[in-house]
């Protein structure tokens, strides 16, 4: 294929990939797309390891890592991990231990667990914090990556310089025009326009209405299409509207290589495109994700003290889907009702396991099959049937 993005990113097909596992991006990259590491998740010392095991496997190909640096996390209070968990208050807390006591889920031994609390919750602090996310930022341009990518609201100077210093494009994630013009404002080599279909924190204007209007608006920058896009034929859709490649990032959840939770791919797989929910449950902020007796406690229950800001609700929900998803696995069935993770639209397409690898491959295949029938669609009947 030959898009503008291919040109930029030295790739075969402009399919990108997000995914929070190394195995997922290596398989993409390998494969003729592109495949972005989210490092949310690492700690530096972490991050480092991944990406050499990438640079072995992907020999020189294209890939990236995407850091999510929201602007909260900058306030004095994100300046340590332990002030940050000291923000939680109380109410809170005992919302989470009562949620843990009344669907049966063992919570942690001590007074932190009594709190809702644990090990987890604590060593989630300690990174999400500027500094953190700084050293992620440092770490990933140690490697040879072709993109570093911003996650939520426009990407801190430090990103931008420090790439600009590496020869590193910069992107970064936008749900509205109003967000893209700020974000080529700030220095951004390429747009992700994400609909509110998408996994993942996510605005509230879908795919087929924001791609084109951000399109118009940031050109020449190219945008990438993000949103409801796990098929050729919502790939082809994506280029119609204007965008240079798409960016996908539930159709990898239930591949082969993907490190989903084994209780959360079984959910995965038998959800339909009605069982998401956009709700602030996990992060603080409205992400999209798999409805789930968490959400509906958070957002429905009258008990319920609402969801704290980012990133506080970030650490308490973190901590406790960590001991969730363990609890889940030996069969407690309290916490199979709770298990849930981002996850967009898409995922009621999504019913089977394959190789990311065949995903590319089925994804660049139905594409070709689309541009061939739309083609078809304006040849003249006559010409195509040939001489008598
Ligand atoms: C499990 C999951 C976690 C995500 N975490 C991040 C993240 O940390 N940073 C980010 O930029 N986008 C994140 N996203 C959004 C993806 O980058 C991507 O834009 C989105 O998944 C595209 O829509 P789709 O889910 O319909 O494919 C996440 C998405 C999913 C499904």
């Amino acid at each position: 294929m030959h898009t503008d993005v291919c040109a930029m990113f030295g790739v075969e097909f402009p399919l990108f990939a997000f995914s929070h596992c190394r195995d997922v991006v290596a398989a993409v990259t390998n494969a003729g797309g592109f495949g972005v590491l989210g490092a949310v998740a690492y700690s530096a010392e972490r991050l480092d390891a991944e990406l050499s095991w990438i640079d072995r496997q992907v020999d020189g190909r294209p890939y990236g890592v995407d850091v999510l640096v929201p602007g909260g996390i900058a306030e004095p209070a994100g300046a340590d991990g332990a002030a940050v968990l000291d923000a939680i208050p109380q109410a809170h807390r005992e919302f989470v231990a009562r949620l843990f006591a009344k669907y049966g889920v063992p919570l942690p031994d001590g007074p932190a667990g009594a709190a809702g609390l644990g090990a987890e919750t604590a060593d989630v602090a300690r990174r999400v914090t500027a500094e953190g996310a700084t050293r992620l930022i440092d770490t990933a341009l140690k490697h040879p990556i072709r993109l570093i990518a911003s996650a939520l609201g426009p990407p801190p100077p430090v990103m931008v310089e420090r790439a600009r210093a590496a020869g590193v494009p910069v992107a970064a994630l936008v749900g509205s025009v109003e967000h893209a013009r700020r974000q080529v404002a700030a220095g951004v080599d390429l747009i992700v326009a994400q609909g509110m279909e998408a996994g993942g924190h996510t605005g509230e204007i879908s795919t087929m209405v924001l791609v084109p209007q951000v399109v118009d608006a940031v050109a020449p920058i190219p945008v990438l299409a993000a949103g409801g896009i796990a098929t050729g034929r919502q790939m082809a859709a994506a280029l119609a509207l204007g965008a240079s490649g798409v960016w996908c990032g539930s159709v990898w959840l239930t591949t082969e290589e993907a490190e989903t939770d084994p209780v959360v791919r079984r959910k995965l797989l038998a959800a339909t495109s009605r069982d998401t929910v956009r709700s602030r449950s996990r992060t603080g902020k409205p992400a999209r994700q798999l409805r789930s007796a968490w959400t509906r406690e958070w957002d429905e229950a009258p008990e319920s003290p609402g969801p704290l800001p980012m990133p506080l609700q970030l650490l308490l929900a973190e901590g406790a889907m960590r001991r969730i998803a363990r609890a889940a696995e030996s069969g407690n069935p309290g916490a199979e009702e709770l298990a849930n993770y981002f996850v967009g639209q898409v995922v009621g397409q999504l019913d089977r396991v394959r190789p990311a690898r065949q995903v590319v491959y089925e994804m660049i295949e139905e594409f070709t099959e689309t541009l061939d029938r739309l083609g078809r669609l304006t040849a003249d009947p006559e010409r195509a049937a040939g001489p008598e």
